[in-house]
């Protein structure tokens, strides 16, 4: 087992401080976004069950399981988006506790969510989707940095949002997160229903969103794909963490991806 892997079910280890990093700091650095046993409900139902994990700052973090193991619920109780109901847990993100947010607040503080469905809204252009987003500050990326990132973009700005390719929406739903100023983008499934020449370009910008030093999660039923480009992984079974370790050991652990991934 990678050194790095923390024991699934670790109650022990308060996932809010970073210990990985420099010596120096090691015990009283705070993780730069951490959860740490979130509990959350639709009504009756138990479905996010005790879910704590770290993220460096500008990580890439690979959140996977199973269909129905409570990936997106998880994203969406940190995005404070009011279901699931979150009844436990804290989420620290550059020391402001998420948790005592509303979703509004939590994005003010730098949290994107850009969820499966897009959201692209419907009868406005390109350009005036992404100007849209500018409204509220604080704001991040000019549109013409954004462009840059994205010339499809450029080259459809005045194009109606709804009526662009999937990879194009795509597109267009993380270029609307970058125009606002985010320290952490969750991303729902953003490979799906995509040609493989559209999942390369989008996990390109991702790359360079790295390299700016934003952080990433990104939840993914290709995880094979979303493994190869991840610094770390997190496993999810039935709302509660299996495990949590460097992305290359999934990758190389045929038995834990058959178990949990079912690849
Ligand atoms: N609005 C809801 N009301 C009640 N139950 C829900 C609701 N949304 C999701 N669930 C249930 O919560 C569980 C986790 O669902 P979730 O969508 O978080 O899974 P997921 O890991 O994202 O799955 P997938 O890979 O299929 O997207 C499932 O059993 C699902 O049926
Ligand atoms: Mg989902």
């Amino acid at each position: 087992m990678a050194n790095d892997q923390q024991v699934v079910g670790d109650a022990n280890r308060r996932p809010d401080y970073d210990h990985s990093n420099n010596a120096n700091q090691a015990s009283t650095a705070p993780a730069f976004f951490s959860c740490w046993d979130i509990h959350a409900y639709y009504g009756e139902s138990y479905i996010v069950q005790g879910v704590s994990f770290n993220i460096h700052e500008g990580e890439i973090l690979a959140l996977l399981g199973r269909n129905g193991a409570g990936k997106t619920s998880t994203l969406r109780a940190i995005a404070r988006t009011g279901s699931p109901m979150v009844t436990q847990g804290e989420i620290w993100l550059d020391h402001q506790p998420l948790h005592n947010m509303k979703s509004h607040e939590a994005a003010q503080n730098g949290l994107a969510l850009v969820p499966e469905d897009r959201r692209i809204i419907q009868g406005l252009t390109v350009e005036e989707n992404l100007k849209l987003a500018q409204i509220a500050p604080p704001l991040g990326w000019s549109l013409e940095r954004v462009y840059e990132l994205f010339p499809r973009l450029k080259e459809r700005r005045t194009q109606e949002g709804t009526t662009l390719s999937g990879g194009e929406q795509q597109m267009l739903s993380i270029a609307r997160a970058l125009v606002r100023d985010i320290k952490v983008l969750l991303l729902d499934e953003p490979y799906e229903g995509l040609a493989p020449v559209i999942v390369d370009e989008i996990e390109k910008t991702l790359n360079i969103i790295k390299a700016q030093g934003i952080t990433t999660v990104l939840v993914e039923q290709n995880a094979i794909r979303a493994l190869e480009l991840a610094d770390r992984a997190v496993i999810l079974d039935t709302g509660t963490v299996v495990y949590d370790g460097s992305a290359q050991e999934v990758l190389e652990n045929e038995e834990l991806r058959h178990e949990y991934l079912a690849i």
